[in-house]
């Protein structure tokens, strides 16, 4: 029988919101309906995506920071096409193959430091739940450090390791021996460390939930720290890899070398599920130390041929394309104008962020109208306000982005790389009209917002 998956898309293309409603997740079916995201993409290119009317979204979002080279990258494709041409032999398992000794060889290359050796895998929590076993085989300790706010990935290893209440609830026991401490406190990690039973801590160079980003200080005392108190020191790079901060990986930014990183989202260009830790050699043998143990560690599909050609191309593209530099050059000037309009709208406080990885965090205004709607919208749901940025600038702007995380008065943006000045000043623009709505209360933006929240209480 013939399969043409582009007519079986196109014919079925109306019942996607039934058929993920009875088969896959109502519950964000309706988050969907409810805040009037439930558009039906039909294509995408770069930075941009096309719904089922025809319109054009500029997409802030890129897939939770998977396409850092924009989307439906030709090179990639192309490198894919040719793999399936090559009718290779793929997933042997009991040999090792030429494609992936490449992709190990190409990460070793970038990694920081002395990082040069690779395990691959099918996802950044994979990655998070390897680099915790190898912390633990190579120090022989078990306890790990990890900071408040942070994200590692929600498989249980990782989700020990998560410092966010709304996602570990319902799960405990979690794994004994994990400590919290604040993110950018080198006294907390010390009084954590200094019994010097601590496998290792991890963390997130920028955390991707609000958007923060450590003092100059901390990672070059983290560093410190770990070394004096016999603990590992593990990178969580998954979101701010590859460009995605304006350096190769954000812990460049302070020149600091991690025992362990983890990589993932952006590395096969949004194509195919890949990440990889990339450690140390004398840590890697500790884990694999003899013949016996060859696969202490291991998975089946982590060394695919295809995702094996994405990655490959992918880091071809961001050298090629010079992405770093631009994510650099666009994360300012995006910077910039955020703050010029900080200066103008008294409910935007703060632009933190590097690179393409930036969070608009708002806050309480002076005035007291407004100041009156702030404190209504947050006594109903902690969660509400942000919506009133990112629902129109969806549905009236068309530009795709995201709160930061629950319960935060944080928006992120996570543009592609490959973003140009007349898609910064569209997504400016956008923001400046989105935020002189919200400064009038009462007004439309807050009715609409107050609407939802009561919808939402009522349908919960
Ligand atoms: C910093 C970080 N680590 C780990 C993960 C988990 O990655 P995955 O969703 O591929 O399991 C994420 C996902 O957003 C992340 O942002």
């Amino acid at each position: 029988m013939d399969m043409n998956i582009a007519s079986l898309i196109k014919r079925r293309l109306p019942e996607t919101y039934d058929l993920h409603r009875q088969y896959v997740n109502p519950q964000f079916v309706r988050v969907l309906e409810v805040i009037g995201y439930n558009r039906n993409y039909c294509s995408a290119q770069g930075a941009k995506l096309i719904d089922e009317k025809g319109r054009e979204v500029l997409d802030f979002l890129a897939g939770f920071g998977v396409f850092n080279i924009g989307r439906n990258h030709p090179v990639v494709a192309r490198a894919l096409q040719d793999m399936l041409h090559c009718s290779g032999p793929n997933l042997v398992q009991m040999d090792v193959g030429v494609i992936s000794g490449l992709l190990a060889e190409a990460l070793a290359r970038i990694a920081p430091g002395d990082l040069d050796a690779v395990f691959f895998t099918n996802s950044g929590t994979e990655g998070v739940e390897g680099a915790l076993k190898f912390a633990r085989q190579a120090t022989g300790k078990h306890k790990v450090v990890y900071c408040k706010r942070a994200f590692h990935g929600l498989t249980l290893g990782a989700l020990s390791v998560n410092g966010n209440e709304e996602f570990r609830t319902r799960n405990e026991p979690l794994l004994p021996g994990c400590i919290q401490v604040p993110f950018n406190d080198l006294e907390a990690l010390k009084a954590a460390l200094s019994g010097r039973d601590v496998a290792a801590f991890i963390a997130e160079p920028i955390q991707g939930k609000g958007v923060f980003v450590p003092d100059d200080a901390y990672f070059p005392g983290v560093r410190r720290l770990c070394d004096k108190y016999g603990a590992l020191f593990i990178a969580d790079e998954v979101q701010t890899g590859f460009g995605r901060t304006g350096r190769m990986f954000a812990i460049n930014h302070w020149d600091v070398v991690p025992d362990l990183m983890v990589v993932s989202k952006a590395l096969s260009g949004g194509y195919i599920p890949l990440g990889a830790i990339i450690t140390r050699r004398a840590i890697h043998s500790k884990v694999f130390d003899c013949m016996d143990r060859c696969f202490a560690h291991s998975n089946t599909f982590g060394q695919n041929d295809l995702a094996m050609a994405a990655g490959l191309a992918t880091l071809h593209v961001i050298e090629e394309e010079k992405l770093i530099e631009r994510s650099a050059r666009m994360g300012a000037y995006l910077m910039s104008g955020l703050n010029e309009l900080a200066g103008r709208y008294e409910l935007l406080h703060q632009i933190r962020g590097k690179g393409l990885m930036i969070g608009m965090q708002f806050g309480a205004p002076e005035s007291l109208a407004l100041r009156t709607g702030w404190k209504l919208l947050h006594k109903m749901n902690e969660e509400l306000f942000c919506q009133m940025i990112t629902i129109p600038l969806l549905e009236k702007h068309h530009v795709l982005t995201q709160v930061a995380g629950h319960g935060l008065d944080t928006v992120k943006i996570l543009p592609p790389l490959v973003i140009d000045t007349a898609d910064a000043d569209r997504f400016l623009e956008a923001m400046d009209t989105v935020l002189k709505d919200a400064h009038k209360f009462p007004g439309s933006a807050w009715t609409t917002v107050t609407k939802l929240g009561l919808r939402t209480a009522k349908t919960a």
